[in-house]
């Protein structure tokens, strides 16, 4: 996936993987981590989503990775927090109290950069990305961040009838990305009502990705 991609949509505002509330099942299921507050979350490829300040709300700190400075600037302006912006070699880092978000490929982003993190939430990033490059992908965030738990979201669907992205990543995937570094468990699978873009059955799955 071209970074054009990504940066062409969010200048035509076509940004439907952008929820209008916080995730319910983050809301849901955020408590499997058992992060003390005050914990350091870190959301790859978060583009603006209320995630962010559901966690901020609720106690949390926040490190982003996005591409778009366009996306991140709209989260700041969303949250009402003014950022400061410090140029960080070939990324930009945009932080305010308690979030830092690097913007640029997040295959720039090193673990001195992001800091310690405590866990990570995965929410439309791993299934954002196609299936080659979501080896590198899983490799990338297991050395930046020293393979802390996640709290992941897939979904499945026929991939044959519609093209990604979103792409659909099934449990057998997070698996063969994820096993050795993790004890990986299912903790909830929810039918998409109506279908995936109102068309195809599709279900959401949330995994833990508890560190070995
Ligand atoms: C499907 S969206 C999901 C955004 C967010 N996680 C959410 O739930 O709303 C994927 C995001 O990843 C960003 N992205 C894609 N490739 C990236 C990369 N290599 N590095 C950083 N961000 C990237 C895109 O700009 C886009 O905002």
């Amino acid at each position: 996936m071209e970074a054009s991609f990504w940066h062409d949509r969010w200048n035509a505002n076509e940004i439907g993987f952008h929820q209008p509330k916080p995730n319910a099942l983050l809301e849901r299921n955020f408590a499997v981590l058992a992060l003390p507050k005050g914990s350091r979350i870190f959301l790859p490829l978060c583009g603006k989503t209320l995630d962010i300040g559901w966690l901020l709300a609720n106690g949390y700190r926040v490190a982003g990775a996005e591409l778009s400075e366009n996306a991140v600037k709209q989260l700041f302006e969303e949250l009402g927090v003014t950022p400061d912006i410090t140029p960080t070699g070939k990324l930009t880092r945009y932080s305010a109290p308690d979030i830092d978000i690097f913007v640029g490929d997040i295959f720039e982003l090193s673990a001195d950069l992001l800091g310690t993190v405590d866990a990570i939430y995965d929410r439309a990033a791993l299934i954002a990305l196609p299936d080659e490059m979501r080896r590198r992908y899983a490799g990338h965030l297991r050395e930046i961040t020293g393979a802390v738990s996640q709290l992941l979201i897939t979904i499945e669907y026929d991939q044959s009838k519609m093209p990604g992205p979103p792409f659909s990543v099934d449990g057998e995937t997070v698996k063969s990305l994820y096993n050795g570094s993790y004890r990986i468990t299912s903790l909830e699978e929810k039918e998409i009502r109506g279908g995936f873009k109102g068309q195809i059955p599709a279900s959401e799955v949330v995994w833990h990705l508890d560190k070995a």
